[in-house]
């Protein structure tokens, strides 16, 4: 079956819906498609806010955004795009606002904010109040939203499609794609003057992850594979410190910003010690590191000494069952611990891919350090890396660069289809798909999708979280090399057509072990410790070497190659970066 669409966008989240609802209001044709129904998706998981400097509790300012956003990222950032950001951010909740999102209120009617990690007055002074909230279910009613006015506007979605390929012409314009869908297993293809990627990232490569199932990183793989387009800094993973024990299900850093305090086993409100002027608010990859450093001495808490306390119960019940209910309900639910009464047990849980695909400030996707663009292709959120976040992100910064680069990929895309014309799609488009899925079908006497994704996701989290090593690093490259070598002969017991569970798991497998030979290369080739990549054997930044952007591709020999670009500086220099 064909479809054609002057702007097809590739995910149904926060940043995709976003992308669809400006390229419907500038009079283009947008089509969705998405591996989900649209309020699924996992911008429906981020729960506690959105930061913008609406200076509705304390004073406020761009810049002081801007300024945390660069130091956060441990000034990998761009700053014209940090800049960029915290300036239109602010009029991007405005228009949430407008569109019906219920945000939680203040006395005053105005928009209620909360303190979160990194988000300070004054360039570093204290925390600000910075992050709109509607409890803790901000990425839901951002989701909610947005699905409205694009069902409003018309837009047409293809729900519960999984990409199979993208299809570039000969002098490489993106074209169009394949899809299958999972009802009937039938494959479509869909041509279009220009596709915005918005499809989310990958933290499923973890044992221990907040991120929702199917988060695979499927088109950061196809992009991978093609050879000529590669990832950005895709080394730099986050952990979010606060995953409830064992299950990684987030639990909001709004809990933090509300007054909550992270304990060790002797009680010890031990931020303290690493971050002196913001303490438990301190960015998520120190406070990650800090928990790890912690449970190494010895003083984590429970039998085994491996989860920290977030302790909640000096908090007024109020806050709790209303600004937290959500995490409230998860803590009583899951681990049977009422966070009005005792401390909830938390370990730092694989959140949030800073890396992917690499980007413009307008959402274009370029192919190498000249920022050479890829007509056609743009991406934004978090499968892009338009280098906001540099190393490390900061919390409630996510669902702002849905919003503002979304909106920014979506118009770019609009404006560029309307100069374009389409072009044909090769009569064989849809045979190197076809042929996977045979494959795959065909395969027998293999170790199940079950079986490797497991040992990925144990071995990723021992070898490449918080802490990595070169030796670490190197025995994970082996890994990987043997898990590609049994997913060749992967088998499914579902060869059937419809709904097909089994052969999802597989291609999404595929997906996972690519992306994670780019992380896990990238993270090796990387010798120097900034934000979220902590290498215990080079514990030091190293600007003079390292402060650029990582390129990577898979050649077509299998070999995996580097270049860089560099990073844009700008009114904050590089300096120690502590809080
Ligand atoms: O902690 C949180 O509510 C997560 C937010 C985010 O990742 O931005």
């Amino acid at each position: 079956m064909a479809h054609v669409h002057d702007v097809l966008v590739v995910g149904a989240g926060g940043s995709g819906l976003t992308a669809a609802l400006f390229a419907a209001r500038h009079g283009a044709n947008v089509g969705v498609i998405s591996k989900l129904y649209p309020t699924r998706s996992h911008t429906g998981a981020a729960q506690g806010g959105i930061g913008a400097s609406l200076g509705n509790v304390d004073e406020d300012h761009w810049e002081w955004h801007m300024y945390d956003t660069v130091k956060g990222g441990d000034y990998l950032t761009d700053q014209d795009v940090a800049e960029v950001f915290a300036r239109e951010v602010v009029d991007a909740v405005i228009d949430l606002e407008h569109m019906g999102l219920p945000f939680d209120r203040l006395p005053s009617g105005k928009i209620a904010q909360r303190r979160f990690g990194g988000h300070t007055k004054e360039f570093g002074k204290e925390p600000v109040h910075r992050a709109a909230h509607a409890a803790d279910r901000t990425g839901h009613m951002i989701l909610q939203t947005l699905y409205q006015q694009s069902v409003k506007r018309g837009i047409t979605f293809y729900n519960e499609f999984h990409v199979l390929d993208l299809i570039f012409s000969e002098d490489g314009r993106a074209i169009g794609l394949v899809a299958m869908e999972f009802a009937t297993g039938q494959l479509h293809t869909f041509m279009a003057k220009t596709i915005v990627i918005a499809s989310g990232g990958y933290g499923r490569m973890f044992k221990v992850t907040s991120n929702a199932f199917t988060l695979a990183g499927d088109i950061q793989a196809l992009i991978y594979r093609t050879g000529w387009i590669p990832l950005e800094d895709i080394e730099f993973f986050q952990f979010h410190p606060t995953g409830l024990y064992r299950l990684g299900i987030l639990v909001t850093e709004g809990a933090r910003g509300e007054g909550g305090i992270l304990r060790n086993s002797e009680g010890e409100r031990f931020m303290e010690r690493y971050a002196p002027s913001i303490k438990d608010l301190a960015p998520r990859d120190m406070v990650s590191r800090a928990m790890y450093l912690e449970m190494q001495a010895g003083r984590g808490c429970g039998p085994n000494k491996d989860y920290i306390c977030l302790d909640l119960t000096h908090l007024d019940p109020d806050i709790i069952e209303h600004k937290l209910p959500d995490i409230a309900e998860f803590s009583r639910t899951y681990l049977a611990v009422d966070p009005l009464k005792e401390p909830i047990p938390v370990v730092p849980t694989a959140h949030y891919a800073m890396g992917g695909i690499p980007t413009t400030i307008w959402g274009e996707v370029v192919k190498d350090g000249d920022s050479t663009k890829v007509p056609g292709l743009y991406a934004a959120g978090e499968s892009a890396c338009v280098s906001l976040h540099g190393a490390n992100r900061l919390g409630t910064n996510s669902l702002g660069e849905l919003v503002v680069f979304g909106r920014r990929a979506g118009l770019a895309a609009a404006r560029y289809a309307e100069k374009e014309s389409f072009t044909d799609l090769p009569p064989n488009a849809t045979d190197k798909s076809r042929e996977l899925l045979e494959r795959l079908k065909a395969n027998e006497n293999g170790d199940s999708p079950f079986a490797i994704r497991r040992e990925l996701q144990e071995t990723m989290m021992t070898n490449a979280s918080v802490y990595r090593t070169e030796e670490l690093l190197g025995k994970q490259v082996e890994i990987l090399k043997d898990l590609h070598e049994r997913y060749s002969t992967v088998t499914i017991q579902d060869k059937g057509e419809q709904y097909n569970a089994d052969l999802i798991d597989a291609l999404e497998l595929g997906s996972l072990l690519d992306v994670a030979e780019a992380l896990v290369h990238s993270a090796k080739n990387r010798k120097e410790s900034r934000g979220a990549h902590a290498r215990e054997d080079y514990p030091d930044r190293d600007d003079e070497n390292w402060l650029k952007h990582t390129l990577v591709y898979k050649e077509a020999t299998g070999k995996v190659r580097f270049s860089y670009k560099p990073v844009v500086l700008g009114r904050f220099e590089p300096k120690p970066r502590v809080y």
